[in-house]
């Protein structure tokens, strides 16, 4: 079964941030994209593409945007229940709202219940794929993981491993988090479209020996993901400071643990030192900026131009609880934000990367999802460019297709969601 989209179609030929800047975005105003068996196999022109799949089932959606799906690069599934908690900076927000709300999930029933709900609440917003924290519970885990399987989604999580400085319950052993991980990573790595991500909570809740113990599980994995934090706070990197006075900055906490190499996904990466962006461009990390997170915690301001100019690998992302909003268009939106407060307004070619593209590239399956091009997977998301009246008001005044999207990249969220398509199935 061939299956053709119509509408106006976004790809990306090369990253907008080098030397081919916005226009490696193109926008196929009259377009269609050609899917079979999951993969895209074909886009071009409406016309052409009609001409040549004539047998093709055919959806027609207008003027609405045809887009590679959104990818959260950084997501706390568990926490859904506690976004817009009130008042709060990391460490106070972790331990009044964060841990108490992850001790929930020791439950499996409950465990269950929110990941079907986050689920849904992602793929409403046009979210196609996400690398989500677990937490200490393997019911976690699995949760996801089913619920990722049954709809057939690419995604990522990992059992999220502290055995320091947070409450009883939510404390391994740098034994135990090494075998529960393993356990897990063995169970669903690689199965269907799922990945485990190894994932130490951050420096401050891992002792050396835990991170030395989930740097040699990576070692025996390396195309696993690696996620975890790294200086968010001012406040959290003094602590980081004091619990491993040897280190050379926040970033060694890391490094001298296997931590650091391609693969590895650092989020927040606001306050770092020369050294830290040095060793981080070299090794081909990877840094998450969480622009809704950063703003809602009062972390700071995450500098892309400069990033970008260092040749980091840069993905984007909710954070959900600590960020405020599920949509990616929001998240873009912040993004642009914290551009304007640190000299660098971002193109909307720049944003719509980020979001796709960007976070495909962090997660190493840049060459499976991110993008329409032939033979990647069809993960798509249909945008309506006029899905409030404001939005419409302003995009008809467009005068090119980058200032038709801009609005909604500002001012859009789940409304704009017109429909999901997963691995080639329409999945909203
Ligand atoms: N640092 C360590 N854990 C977390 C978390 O759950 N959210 C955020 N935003 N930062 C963290
Ligand atoms: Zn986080």
């Amino acid at each position: 079964m061939t299956d053709i989209l119509l509408g106006q179609v976004l790809s990306y030929s090369a990253d907008p941030f080098g030397p081919s800047g916005p226009a490696a975005g193109r926008i196929e105003r009259k377009g269609a994209v050609v899917i079979r068996d999951g993969v895209i196999v074909d886009h071009g022109p409406a016309d052409t593409i009609r001409a040549t799949y004539r047998d093709a089932q055919t959806t027609d959606y207008g003027a609405r945007l045809i887009s590679a799906g959104f990818i959260d690069a950084h997501v706390h599934y568990p926490q859904t229940g506690i976004i817009a908690s009130w008042g709060k900076r990391l460490i106070d927000w972790l331990n009044t709202y964060t841990f108490p709300e992850e001790m929930r999930f020791g439950d499996p029933a409950y465990a269950a219940r929110q990941a079907d709900l986050y689920f849904d609440l992602a793929l409403a917003h046009g979210t196609t794929t996400m690398c989500s924290f677990g937490t200490i519970h393997p019911a976690s885990v699995d949760a996801f993981f089913t619920q990722a399987q049954a709809r057939g989604m690419r995604a990522a999580t990992g059992r999220t491993c502290m055995d320091r400085n947070a409450p009883d319950g939510l404390r391994d052993t740098a034994q135990s988090a090494y075998d529960e991980s393993r356990a897990l990573l063995e169970k669903w790595h690689g199965l269907d479209r799922l990945s485990y991500a190894i994932t130490p909570r951050f420096s401050p809740t891992s002792s050396p020996a835990q991170l030395e113990a989930l740097g040699a599980l990576w070692a025996e994995h390396p195309d696993c993901p690696m996620q975890t934090h790294l200086s968010e706070q001012t406040d959290e990197i003094a602590w980081v400071k004091s619990l491993y006075p040897d280190a050379r900055d926040y970033l060694d906490t890391y490094e001298t643990h296997g931590l650091l190499r391609e693969g590895a996904m650092f989020g927040h990466a606001i306050h770092l030192e020369p050294r830290e962006r040095a060793r981080l461009a070299e090794a081909g990390a990877a840094l998450i900026h969480c622009p809704t997170s950063n703003t809602f915690i009062g972390s700071g301001l995450f500098d892309m131009a400069r990033a970008k100019a260092e040749g980091q690998i840069v993905g984007l992302a909710t954070d959900t609880g600590g960020g405020s909003s599920f949509s990616m268009l929001r998240t873009m939106a912040a993004a642009y934000e914290i551009g304007q407060l640190t000299g660098t307004p971002l193109h909307a070619a720049q944003l719509w990367w980020l979001a796709t593209c960007g976070s495909a590239r962090a997660l190493r399956q840049h060459d499976m999802i991110g993008n329409i091009a032939k033979g990647m997977e069809a993960d798509l998301v249909v945008i309506d460019l006029t899905s409030t009246p404001l939005i419409a008001q302003r995009a008809s005044r467009a005068e090119d297709a980058w200032e038709s999207i801009f609005p909604t990249i500002m001012m859009g969220d789940d409304r704009a969601i017109k429909s999901v398509w997963i691995a080639g199935q329409k999945a909203l």
